[in-house]
């Protein structure tokens, strides 16, 4: 039986801009999904198919147990979206913009107030409630939006980039708000940059790149095909780095990475701290000197770079650390 958001080749094209390429997915009931991959890859047109908002070229999918296509009305009716493409009326204040929202969906306007009166407290917006929502900063509106998306509690959630611009104090409490949320039963579709995130809420990941879903499962076996955990080495010098990746050849689980030009090494590791102890020794009795050390948890580039090849791209809104790692390549050091 399909889970209860579910899509199957999915096709989405912008001129010569291919956003979903075949776009497969399949969320069982009560399971949070976590749609994850770079600037560009596709996801909010992913999300944007899935809720009504777009029309795919060819694919077809199905919310609720409702064919998106077919029923585009009744799909509305059974989801609740919050992303990119905020529904917040500037003119009102937040609490106004939450009670229409419970009026929308045939609240009692009593109900409607507490369940604002609610929210705005869950997402620390008391103090702004009654200003008009055009005062608002960035990161309050994005809480705004998710609450408004949360004023009635529907049995399919979208939310795109959920904490993109939040800091991290609202980010760990929106994480909280949303495990709360799931353990009510609601099946959720998250996107999101940071796989620390995906990790965090998501039962599986789908890694999406170029409108393709590349790789999916749950983080461990994901951060497994990453080699997990890695040790970071920055060389003083680059005549050393051939020794040094011998000696993280000896300590390794996988490939070592070697970026010439900033003398950093990179080997996936099993062991942790005590083992990093042991590389800095072993470095140390060859008189290889290091500008760094550390050990690194698996991010998003990790996960790309071992299952691309290639980094995540950015766009060019990046601030150019993505060009710096361009040049990393993979070193068939065995
Ligand atoms: N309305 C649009 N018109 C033209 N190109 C678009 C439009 N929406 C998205 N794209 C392009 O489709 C690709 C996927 O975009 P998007 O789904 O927004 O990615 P993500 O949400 O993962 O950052 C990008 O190359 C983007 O520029
Ligand atoms: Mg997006």
């Amino acid at each position: 039986m399909p889970g209860a958001i579910y899509a199957e080749g999915l096709v989405k094209t912008f001129g010569d801009v291919r956003a979903l390429d075949g776009v497969d997915l399949d969320v069982p009931e009560g399971t949070v999904l976590g749609l994850l991959g770079p600037n560009g890859a596709g996801k909010t047109t992913a999300v944007r198919c899935l809720t009504t908002l777009l029309r795919p070229d060819s694919g077809r999918a199905v919310v609720a147990g409702i064919d998106v296509l077919g029923q585009p009305d009744a799909v509305r009716r059974s989801i609740g979206l919050s992303g990119q493409f905020a529904a917040v009326d500037e003119y009102l204040t937040g609490r106004e913009n939450l009670q229409m929202v419970g009026q929308l969906y045939q609240m009692r306007a009593k109900q409607a107030k507490a369940r604002a009166v609610e929210l705005l407290e869950q997402f620390n917006l008391t103090d702004a409630a009654d200003r008009p929502t055009k005062t608002y900063s960035g990161g309050m509106r994005r809480r705004l939006d998710l609450a408004a998306a949360l004023v009635v509690s529907p049995p399919v959630m979208f939310m795109d980039e959920p904490t993109t611009g939040l800091d991290p104090r609202n980010r760990q409490q929106l994480w909280e708000v949303i495990q709360q949320l799931v353990s009510g039963g609601t099946t959720l579709l998250l996107t999101t940059q940071y796989l620390e995130e995906a990790d965090h809420l998501a039962h599986d990941i789908a890694v999406v790149d170029h409108g393709k879903v590349i790789a999916q499962g749950t983080s461990d076996e994901l951060k497994a095909r990453t080699g997990g955990e890695r040790v970071e080495v920055v060389v003083h010098e680059r005549g050393h780095m051939g020794t040094a990746a011998e000696v993280l050849r000896g300590f390794g689980k996988g490939d070592t990475t070697v970026e010439d030009h900033t003398r950093r090494l990179t080997v996936p590791v099993t062991g942790g701290a005590k083992l990093l102890a042991e590389v800095i020794r072993e470095l140390d009795s060859r008189g290889i000197e290091i500008d760094d050390i550390a050990l690194r948890r698996p991010t998003l580039d990790d996960v790309f770079l071992s299952l691309t090849g290639h980094v995540a791209e950015e766009k060019p809104e990046g601030n150019g650390e993505q060009g710096r790692r361009k040049n990393t390549r993979k070193e068939a050091v065995k």
